[in-house]
C-alpha cells in the first residue's frame, strides 16, 4: 500500500510518496526494456468506461490501484506507434536516450519559453536545431524552434511568408486580398488546414507522377496570373507515398517570383541522413523555412517538430507576444532568439532537449544508420512485392513508404486485411488511395524492423483467405 499523503493540507499533492515514484518508474523501467513493443489497439469501450466509472473523486486513490487500471483497461488499446510492426500513418521510434531524458524534462518541469527564463534549454535546443540546419545546408543565421508539430510548423511558418509578403505589397501599394501559395496536389492536408486558418488560397500543381517538378510547374503556372502567390511548398517527402518533390524546381520558382520557400520535411527531412538520398533534396539549403518532426525519423517522442528559418528576424517580428508583463523577457533578447517568439505559441515544453540528449549520447551516425534501415526496408519490400504474382509495385519508393496493389482486392479486403494482422498482432498497417483506386501502404521507419517482420505481413497476402 502506497503512503500516499491523506492529510488535508492544500500541498499534499506536492509532497513525494516514494512508492508512487517506485511504481511508475517501475512501470516505466518494463516498458523500456521491452525488447518489442506489442502493437496492441482495439479497445472495447464499454469494459474502459465501466472500468473508469467513479475513478475520480472528491478523495485521494491509491496510486498503485489506478496504474493499474490504466494497465489491465487502457494500455492495450492504446496502439505503440513505437512498435517495429508498425507500418500504417507514419510511425515512431523514440531512442531509449530520447525517451529518458523527456522524463528529465517532465521531472524537471522544463519549460523553453525564453532565454530569461531557460538558457540553458534554448541552448541545448539551438544546438539540435543547428546540427539539422547544417544538414540541410542552411546559412548561420539560420534558427528556429521546436513545436507540437508539423502541422503547427507548417502554420506558423506560412504566417511569416504571408505576412512578409503581405508587408512588402503593402509598401508598394499592390492588392493584398486573396494572397495564395503554390502547393502540389500531394501537400500535406495540414497545409490546407493552415492555408484556410489564414484566409489564402491554394494554387495546386498537379503532378505527373506525385513528384512536383519543373514541368509540372511551368505547366501549372503558365498564363496564370501569380501576382497574388506569396510562397511555394515542396514536400520533402510526401506522407502518402514519400516522394520527395523537386525542390530544386521549386526553388528555381521561388527565385523567378520572388515566392517565400517553404519545406515541409515533416516525415522525409531526416532522408538526406541517408547519404544514397541526398541528392534528392537538392535546392533546400535556399530555403526560408523548413520543418522536420523529431517525432517521426528523428527518432525522439512525441511531440516534436523542428521549424527552421532562413532568417528568424522574420519571424520574431510576426510572431513576438507583446503584453506589458512580457517586455522583460524580450530586454535581452538580441543575444539569443527566444523560442516564444518564433512560431504560434507562448508557454512550451523544452520539447526539443529530448533529441538533444540523443543526438549527443547516439552520435549522429547511429541516426545516419537507422535512417538507411528505413530505406532498406522498403527496398526490401518493394523487392518481395515485384516477385510476387498476385501484386503490383505502384512506384519504386523515394524513401521508406511502399504502395502496391494487391490484385482483385477492393477496399473491404484491404479493411479486413487490416483487421486480420491487428487481431493476429502480427502488424499495424492501414490502406491508402492513389489516384483514386484503394492500395496497400507500408510506411518503416523502426530501425528494430527485421526483414522476417516484412516476410510476415507479406506472406498474408498469399496465405489470407477473406471470406
Ligand atoms: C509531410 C507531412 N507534413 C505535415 C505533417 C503533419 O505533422 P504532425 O502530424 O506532426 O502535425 C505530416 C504528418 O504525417 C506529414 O507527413
Amino acid at each position: 500500500m502506497s503512503t500516499f499523503p491523506d492529510s488535508n493540507s492544500p500541498e499534499r499533492m506536492h509532497i513525494a510518496d516514494q512508492a508512487t515514484i517506485d511504481v511508475i518508474l517501475k512501470y516505466v523501467n518494463e516498458r523500456l526494456v521491452l525488447p518489442e513493443a506489442p502493437v496492441d489497439g482495439l479497445g472495447n469501450r464499454e469494459e474502459m468506461k465501466a472500468a473508469l466509472e467513479g475513478l475520480i473523486g472528491s478523495g485521494p486513490k491509491d496510486p498503485a490501484e489506478v496504474l493499474g487500471i490504466y494497465e489491465k483497461y487502457l494500455a492495450d488499446t492504446i496502439l505503440s506507434a513505437d512498435s517495429p510492426r508498425f507500418f500504417a500513418f507514419i510511425p515512431a521510434a523514440p531512442t531509449k536516450a530520447s525517451l529518458l531524458f523527456d522524463m528529465v524534462v517532465s521531472a524537471a518541469s522544463l519549460q523553453g519559453c525564453s532565454w530569461l527564463e531557460a538558457a540553458g534549454a534554448v541552448m541545448a535546443e539551438n544546438q539540435a536545431l543547428r546540427i539539422m540546419a547544417d544538414i540541410a545546408g542552411m546559412p548561420e543565421s539560420a534558427g528556429g524552434t521546436f513545436v507540437s508539430g508539423g502541422s503547427a510548423g507548417n502554420l506558423s511558418a506560412l504566417v511569416v511568408a504571408r505576412d512578409t509578403a503581405r508587408n512588402k505589397k503593402r509598401a508598394s501599394g499592390e492588392s493584398l486580398y486573396p494572397l495564395a501559395v503554390v502547393v502540389s496536389d500531394q501537400a500535406h492536408s495540414s497545409i490546407q488546414n493552415a492555408l484556410n486558418i489564414l484566409d489564402m488560397q491554394a494554387v495546386v500543381v498537379p503532378t505527373v507522377d506525385g513528384r512536383m517538378t519543373h514541368s509540372d510547374l511551368d505547366k501549372a503556372l503558365a498564363g496564370l496570373d501569380v501576382s497574388n502567390v506569396v510562397a511555394i511548398v515542396a514536400t520533402a517527402g510526401t506522407t502518402n507515398a514519400g516522394i520527395v518533390d523537386s525542390i530544386d524546381a521549386a526553388a528555381d520558382t521561388a527565385t523567378k517570383y520572388g515566392w517565400w520557400l517553404h519545406i515541409d520535411g515533416a516525415y522525409g527531412g531526416a532522408g538526406m541522413l541517408d547519404p544514397t538520398k541526398k541528392p534528392l533534396y537538392k535546392g533546400i539549403e535556399l530555403a526560408d523555412s523548413i520543418v522536420m518532426d523529431p517525432h517521426k525519423w528523428w527518432f525522439a517522442p512525441f511531440d516534436s517538430a523542428a521549424l527552421i528559418y532562413r532568417n528568424p528576424q522574420l519571424a520574431k517580428s510576426v510572431h513576438t507576444q507583446d503584453a506589458s508583463y512580457l517586455d522583460v523577457i524580450h530586454a535581452d533578447a538580441e543575444t539569443e532568439f527566444n523560442p516564444s517568439d518564433l512560431a504560434y505559441h507562448l508557454t512550451r515544453r523544452a520539447r526539443g532537449m529530448a533529441l538533444w540528449f540523443s543526438l549527443a549520447v547516439n552520435g549522429l551516425d547511429a541516426y545516419r544508420d537507422a535512417v538507411v534501415k528505413g530505406n532498406q526496408l522498403a527496398q526490401y519490400a518493394a523487392k518481395r512485392i515485384i516477385r510476387h504474382p498476385d501484386l503490383e509495385l505502384i512506384r519504386e519508393p523515394d524513401l521508406s513508404v511502399v504502395l502496391f496493389r494487391r490484385n482483385g482486392w477492393n477496399a473491404e479486403d484491404y479493411e479486413r486485411w487490416t483487421q486480420m494482422l491487428l487481431e493476429k498482432q502480427i502488424a499495424f498497417v492501414t490502406s491508402s488511395a492513389w489516384n483514386g483506386e484503394t492500395i496497400g501502404r507500408l510506411v518503416f521507419l523502426h530501425p528494430a524492423t527485421t526483414t522476417e517482420m516484412v516476410d510476415q505481413v507479406i506472406d498474408t497476402l498469399e496465405t489470407i483467405v477473406l471470406d
